[in-house]
C-alpha cells in the first residue's frame, strides 16, 4: 500500500497563504483524469498532449504546459497573440465570440473560420481530445503598437 490518498498535494514551495501569486496559474489534474488537449504547430504536427480541468482556458493551459502561445494582454481581449485554430466540430461547441473578441480576431494573422482567442475558450468535458492548432505567426498590436510601414 503506497498511501497516495492525497487530496491536496502541491509540488510548489509557495507559502500556503499566497494562492493568487501564480501568474494565471491553473491546477493540473491527476494524470488520466483531466480533459485532454492536443496542441499542434501551424502545420498540424503534435507538439504536446496535456490534461486540464473544466473551466480552464486555452491560454492558461498553454502557459501551464510551456506551449508557445503568447497572450500579451493576459486575457483582457486587447490583443490577438492568443489566437488558436480549432477543429470545426469543437468550434461549434463554443458560445459565439463577443464583439470585442471578434474585433481582435479580425486583426489576427492567418484568421480562419474556426479561429478563436485562446484566452476566451473555456474547456468543457465535451472538448476532451480537442486539437488546438497554433497559427504560423501572431500579430501583436497590443505591445508593438503600430508597426512602421514603408
Ligand atoms: S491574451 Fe490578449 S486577447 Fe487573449
Amino acid at each position: 500500500m503506497c498511501g497516495t490518498s492525497t487530496s491536496k498535494q502541491y509540488d510548489d514551495t509557495e507559502p500556503a497563504q499566497a494562492p493568487m501569486s501564480r501568474h494565471m496559474g491553473i491546477d493540473r489534474p491527476a494524470p488520466g483524469s483531466g480533459i485532454k488537449v492536443n496542441f499542434q504547430d501551424s502545420k498540424g504536427n503534435l507538439l504536446k498532449t496535456v490534461e486540464a480541468n473544466e473551466g480552464d482556458d486555452i491560454l492558461a493551459i498553454a502557459h501551464e504546459y510551456d506551449i508557445d502561445l503568447e497572450g500579451a494582454c493576459e486575457g483582457s481581449v486587447a490583443c490577438s497573440t492568443c489566437h488558436v485554430i480549432l477543429p470545426p466540430e469543437y468550434y461549434d461547441l463554443l458560445p459565439e465570440p463577443e464583439d470585442d473578441e471578434n474585433d481582435m480576431l479580425d486583426m489576427a494573422f492567418g484568421l480562419t473560420d474556426t479561429s478563436r482567442l485562446g484566452c476566451q475558450v473555456k474547456l468543457t468535458k465535451e472538448m476532451d481530445g480537442m486539437d488546438v492548432r497554433l497559427p504560423a505567426a501572431t500579430r501583436n498590436m497590443f505591445v508593438d503598437g503600430k508597426k512602421a510601414s514603408h
